[in-house]
């Protein structure tokens, strides 16, 4: 507890001294979500993290969070430095979608409008009409659909399935999944609301069919932790990132929160439901990173203003 005191002191310290600012996701450590919250940062869904990065003054970003997080701060705002504490962490959408492989996908299919999921690459984005959040999706490809546009759609096969049934958009998919949400077990979830009858079911859209059949509320992370703060019920359970029952916890001190079930989190495995890459985010290499001033995300400059133009589409049609 006392090396966590002095590494918050010392990421304080640091952030003020570099006029830097904290941009983080629901899904890191609780410590670097309440050291954002208290330095004027954010703690956000992926949606909101873009934006704040783009229209915040500080010279320099640190976002704690995975690659593509990074990646889209910088192409929005090339002319600050973007820093993370692990240039490691990426996320199996990202690495499920090559950008090679995605650009062969999309030269076959000239007809139809490329919607990308934000998990993905700068090279992916530069390639395509839309970027999109779980936040935003369902909105920008009803509203594609309604003007008659067929949709091309990539990386995560469970999210784009769930649009695709929402809207009746005609969708062609790329084949990825997140490795944490498509552990989630219908079966298991069943007999787990048996358990806690009069709970909430709340589902983050990357989760299975089976799972998101079952749901009270399907949203983004934002829109999860909306639902638990609003909700009128006593208890919900909660399939996505168990990073996210932190901030729940803040905001609803009285409700049972209750983790949904994944193949192993019942008997060996206390935090299936967590992003190993998430995870690689830690008060310790922020403080070094602030301190080295790197790792830093460069994008190359061709590719940033191509994929540019799908993201500040998304966030025009969002504002
Ligand atoms: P959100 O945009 O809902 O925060 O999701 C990001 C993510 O990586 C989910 O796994
Ligand atoms: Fe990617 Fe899943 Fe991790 Fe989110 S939780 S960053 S989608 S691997």
């Amino acid at each position: 507890a006392a090396d966590r005191q002095t590494l918050t002191a010392r990421a304080k310290a640091l952030l003020q001294q570099h006029n830097a600012v904290l941009v983080a996701h629901y899904y890191v450590d609780g410590a670097l979500q309440d050291l954002a919250l208290e330095t004027g940062g954010i703690v956000s869904d992926s949606l909101e993290m873009a934006r704040f990065g783009r229209d915040h003054a500080a010279q320099t970003l640190v976002v704690a969070g995975v690659r593509f997080m990074g990646e889209t701060a910088k192409i929005l705002s090339p002319e600050k430095r973007v820093l993370m504490p692990d240039l490691d962490a990426t996320c199996s959408l990202d690495l499920g979608c090559p950008a090679d492989d995605f650009a062969r996908f999309c030269d076959a299919h000239p007809d139809r409008q490329v919607v990308v999921y934000a998990n993905t690459s700068a090279a992916v984005k530069a390639r395509a009409d839309w970027m999109v959040t779980s936040s935003c999706a369902l909105e920008i490809v009803s509203d594609l659909h309604a003007k008659g546009q067929k949709i091309l759609w990539a990386p995560d096969r469970h999210l784009g399935r769930y649009i695709q049934e929402q809207t009746g958009a005609d969708m062609l998919m790329w084949n990825g999944a997140c490795i944490v949400h498509d552990e989630f077990k219908g079966l298991e979830l069943e007999l787990l609301r048996e358990q806690h009858p009069g709970a909430l079911v709340l589902v983050h859209p990357e989760s299975p069919k089976s799972v998101v059949e079952q749901a009270d509320v399907v949203g983004s992370t934002s829109a999860l932790i909306k639902a638990v703060v609003e909700g009128k019920a006593p208890a919900y359970i909660v399939a996505t990132d168990n990073g996210i029952l932190h901030r729940m916890r803040q905001l609803a001190p009285g409700k049972v929160l209750v983790e949904a079930p994944t193949a192993g989190n019942s008997a060996t495995c206390k935090s299936c439901a967590h992003c190993p890459w998430m995870a690689m985010n830690g008060l310790l290499n922020l403080v070094e990173c602030l301190e080295r001033g790197a790792p830093e995300i460069h994008v190359d400059e061709a590719t940033r203003v191509q994929a540019q133009r799908c993201i500040t589409r998304m966030l025009d049609f969002t504002a």
